[in-house]
């Protein structure tokens, strides 16, 4: 697949189907996954993957708590804006998300990166981005999420026997499936709205409304 494809259609896909992911895929998503970069190359990280049904299941219930723990914590009124507004992108936002909550438990695999002694906390999210590139690549759609690590994360350490006492704290959790729906480009704000140059608040002299890859092209 085309690099810049995958760059500008991997979205947050919620809506997946139950369908197993072969296992050749997901090594492929994990061997892509381990050769992103990492500060020092120190790979302070474990990637813990999850298909079994009983154990899916009960992740899709603490997913579906640490949803409602959301809603009613750092979205409180969020839900309630977004209708009064009529704003339609962040309506489906909360559709696909509510989607996810309802569905987590289903989903064919879970991939659950954790890192640890890493100060800025950065060193995973290369490695989560080129998983979900490479399962792009493969069809695979996947959704990054926070909310367990944020609401769960005792809890999910214990579901799987996670060593936090050793520092591994979990980054995201993302359900994989192959998409119901279709790939699309990401929708975003403008390139020019959201760069400056040489000095802060200094918005370049140039416009770029349109994505430079572009599906149709
Ligand atoms: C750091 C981070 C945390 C996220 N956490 C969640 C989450 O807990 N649940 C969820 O449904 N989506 C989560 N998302 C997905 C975002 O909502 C999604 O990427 C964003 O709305 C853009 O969607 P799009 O790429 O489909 O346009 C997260 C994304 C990022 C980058």
């Amino acid at each position: 697949m085309d690099l810049h494809e995958a760059l500008y259609t991997t979205r947050a896909m919620r809506r997946v189907k139950p369908d197993p992911i072969p296992d050749e895929v997901i090594r492929s998503m994990l061997d892509a996954a381990i050769r992103s970069p990492s500060g020092s190359n120190a790979q302070n990280w474990r990637w813990l993957t999850v298909a079994d049904r009983a154990t899916m299941h009960e992740l899709g219930r603490l997913y579906s708590e640490a949803w409602v723990e959301l809603n009613e914590t750092i979205y409180r009124g969020k839900r309630e804006q977004a209708d009064a507004s009529g704003d339609e992108a962040s309506k489906r936002i909360y559709s696909s998300s509510q989607w996810l909550a309802d569905n987590f438990g289903e989903s064919p695999l879970v991939v659950l990166p954790y890192h640890r002694n890493d100060p800025s906390g950065a060193s995973i999210y290369p490695g989560v981005w080129s998983l979900m590139l490479a399962a792009r690549s493969h069809g695979v759609g996947t959704t990054m999420t926070t909310i367990l690590g944020i609401f769960k994360q005792n809890e999910v350490a214990e579901l799987l026997g996670v060593p936090l006492e050793k520092g591994w704290i979990n980054a995201a959790a993302i359900p994989c499936g192959y998409p119901l729906g279709r790939w699309g480009l990401a929708k975003r704000a403008s390139v020019q709205d959201v760069v400056y140059e040489e000095r802060w608040g200094e918005g370049p002299d140039w416009v770029q409304d349109e994505p430079l890859w572009n599906p149709g092209e």
